[in-house]
């Protein structure tokens, strides 16, 4: 009993204070002091300086920020980049149409020449780290108030910015770590010139499409190629005919060995929010008030935009990628509810501030510091949730694909606002102008005005349920008095009366704008819709949301910096923040729920299983069919089939996607591209029981570009480990 004891203890503080495998999203440049001999135990075979450098290259000089929000990674000496097909997926429908329809097709460039222009894209490359704290917070007391601290900060962070990329033409960013307990720089080196390579047909990018997504056992091809251009020099440039491919300090060697249940695995990427470190009441918030508001609002967005997709193909077309962003967090929330729930998250919360309230009341300068931060968070939380759901809803309504005529319209605010301007800037209404015009064109491409007119009417009435009356636009009045409540009616109205609901005619409101169009912008029925529900939030709900979210982000840091000393032997990782990141962990299968263990790999089996010509989503492609039948599995052949997917125990959140999933000697195994159902509560509370990472195999992205499309001379330009 005593040995046992004892042994608990020693295996207890053991697993405190050296870092874990599984849970955690570490900072490249401490691997070395917390993470590697873990990491090397787990069986990896390089070292710390592999993987982060600044003076050699290493495996970090073959990540990138692929575009605003995912990751990709170089697979050859000639800027070929790897990244998801849902990350690509913006560009391959910019370059399709009815004719030319890449989306259903796929598209392979069979020489460089083929290979297309996507204005608008960058990848980023980092070229150093640093932490730099102390000169953040340089010349900042405990005594000033919040809002000089901040100046200080400001101020701090602007200079060392500056300095750090002087004469270079790189970009500094700088972000708070730990909840602003910590800060770090970071140079990077952006690329402009990023072609589309290729991209399997959605049949098999985006197969199992909604139905399947954030699940497994999964069978999607997720992946599209890229190349970067560079100038002769091999610097960044603007897109121009002239440029060349990109030679990268490094690219990652591509490995057909494969994996097996327990081998080491490590993403390297650019995960975007976790919320680690968060008070029980974040979790009430969210499971009982801001989840499960929007699942309702989005369940009906989903229901609209799939009935009129379903019966035509332009739209399906045109809804796609609206469609997919819509249900991406629609379905991820669902399943952070769920496993927030299974996991008891709320109450583990509790306890552990339990235990933390009374560490802090034994103390007295603790308690002086920390005594009243949790009944503060309570509070606070209480009204918060209640701005914040109103905040989101708003967004719901104008921003985030929901009445597509109302944000349009609203973009042309900042246009009017030029206008009147004491002195005229002549000089930005032009540029401005043009931004406009580009965007209404492509605006009108992808739109489809009988789904926006009952989206728009749908709502009207959602918010107008769902959120509490003080925080009801004056729309609503107007709705009441001159529509005697009849949303339909009014809606109807709108899209009669409205400029912005033709092409033609907004062409020509922005060529002819002057003072006099003002007038007509500021009656415009859909400009009216929106500005009620911008000044709404700009009124009553932003300056309310920004108090409180500095406050939130005060006791964050206090509570952040307190966490770190009540369980001073354990290793903290800061939450993500869209900076670069090492997850490892090991290949794992998973116990879904009661009786039901999942393998943790699937092959070219289960897409044939799958296989449904009469469900969109599940429509495997002849050509695939048939490399099946004739078992044309060429070297990437295991077993009778071809691996398609697998799962492991990294750590991995939104943004995430694309990221490179390396083996222990540092070789590309595969693309990480999303997370298993039960365990998506990751952002919140890891659980590593059920928490999985879901990648696609490497060997069925070869398999894909060689047999499949055809474009075997890709591979040639690869380094392949066989
Ligand atoms: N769930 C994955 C992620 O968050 C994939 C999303 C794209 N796919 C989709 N079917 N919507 O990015
Ligand atoms: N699918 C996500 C992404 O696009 C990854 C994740 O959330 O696991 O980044």
């Amino acid at each position: 009993m005593y040995k046992k004891a004892l042994f608990l203890v020693i295996a207890i503080s053991l697993f405190l204070t050296k870092a874990r495998a599984d849970e955690g999203m570490w900072i490249p440049m401490l691997l070395k002091k917390y993470n590697i001999e873990e990491m090397q135990r787990l069986g990896f075979k390089l070292t710390a300086e592999d993987i982060y450098s600044v003076n050699r290259a290493c495996l970090k000089d073959a990540v990138v920020i692929f575009g605003r929000g995912c990751t990709g990674e170089l697979i050859s000496d000639q800027g070929l980049v790897i990244t998801n097909h849902h990350c690509g997926y913006g560009q391959i429908q910019y370059h399709s149409s009815v004719k030319h329809d890449y989306l259903t097709n796929g598209f392979w460039a069979m020489s460089q020449e083929e290979e297309l222009v996507n204005p608008g894209l960058t990848v980023t490359f980092l070229k150093r780290m640093e932490d730099v704290t102390t000169q953040v917070l340089e010349g900042v007391t405990d005594q000033m108030s919040l809002k000089e601290r901040d100046s200080v900060i400001v101020k701090n962070m602007t200079a060392i910015k500056k300095a750090a990329i002087k004469d270079t033409h790189y970009k500094a960013v700088l972000k708070p770590f730990f909840h602003n307990n910590q800060y770090f720089l970071f140079v990077n080196e952006v690329f402009k010139d990023v072609r589309l390579v290729g991209a399997p047909p959605s049949a098999i990018g985006k197969f199992g499409g909604d139905t399947d997504n954030w699940m497994w056992p999964r069978h999607t091809g997720d992946f599209s190629l890229f190349r970067i251009y560079a100038d002769k020099e091999n610097q960044p440039a603007e897109y121009s005919k002239d440029n060349v491919p990109y030679k990268p300090a490094m690219h990652f060697p591509v490995s057909l060995k494969g994996v097996k249940e327990g081998d080491f695995t490590m993403v390297f990427g650019y995960p975007g929010s976790t919320y680690e470190y968060v008070p029980s009441y974040h979790l009430e918030m969210l499971t009982e008030t801001i989840n499960p508001k929007l699942i309702d609002v989005r369940t009906e967005k989903l229901r609209i935009m799939n009935r009129y997709q379903e019966a035509d193909a332009k739209v399906r077309i045109q809804y796609a990628a609206k469609n997919a962003r819509v249900s991406n967090s629609w379905k991820r929330w669902i399943g952070e509810n769920k496993g927030l729930a299974k996991l008891n998250a709320i109450n583990k919360k509790k306890a552990f501030e339990q235990s933390f309230q009374q560490w802090v009341e034994v103390n007295n300068d603790l308690n002086k510091k920390y005594g009243d931060l949790l009944a503060d968070y309570k509070k606070l939380y209480q009204e918060y949730t209640t701005y914040r759901l109103a905040g989101d809803y708003t967004s719901e309504l104008i921003y985030r694909n929901g009445i597509e005529i109302a944000k349009l319209a609203g973009s042309f605010d900042a246009l009017a606002e030029l206008y009147k301007a004491e002195t005229k800037d002549e000089k930005a209404i032009a540029k401005l102008k043009e931004t406009l015009s580009k965007a209404a064109k492509l605006y009108f491409k992808d739109y489809h005005l009988p789904l926006d007119k009952e989206m728009t009417a749908m709502l009207l009435d959602r918010y107008r349920q769902n959120v509490p009356a003080d925080f009801h636009p004056n729309i609503y009045q107007t709705i009441d008095k001159k529509y005697k409540g009849n949303t339909e009616k009014y809606v109807d109205a709108v899209f009669k009366k409205s400029n912005f609901i033709n092409q033609q005619q907004l062409e020509a409101l922005i060529n002819n704008f002057n003072e006099k169009q003002i007038k007509i912008l500021e009656k415009d029925p859909a400009f009216l819709l929106f500005m009620s529900f911008k000044e709404l939030y700009k009124t009553t709900i932003y300056k309310q949301l920004k108090s409180f979210n500095q406050q939130l982000a005060e006791l964050n840091r206090l509570y952040m910096a307190a966490q770190m000393k009540f369980e001073k032997d354990k290793v903290f990782y800061p939450d993500a923040n869209f900076t670069l990141r090492v997850s490892y962990g090991q290949v794992k299968g998973y116990k879904a729920r009661d009786g039901v263990f999942y393998d943790n790999v699937t092959t070219l089996e289960g897409i044939i299983e799958k296989d449904n010509p009469d469900i969109y989503d599940y429509r495997v492609p002849e050509k695939l069919k048939e490399l099946y039948k004739k078992k044309d599995f060429g070297r990437y052949e295991v077993n009778g089939s071809v691996p398609v997917c697998f799962v492991a125990t990294n750590h991995t959140t939104g943004g995430n996607s694309g990221s490179p999933v390396l083996n222990a000697e540092g070789h590309l195994i595969g693309v990480n591209f999303d997370r298993a159902w039960e365990g998506v509560m990751s952002d919140l509370m890891y659980n590593p029981e059920q928490c999985r990472n879901i990648s696609l195999d490497i060997r069925y992205v070869l398999f894909l570009i060689d047999k499949f499309a055809g474009a075997g001379y890709l591979l040639d330009e690869m380094t392949v480990v066989e």
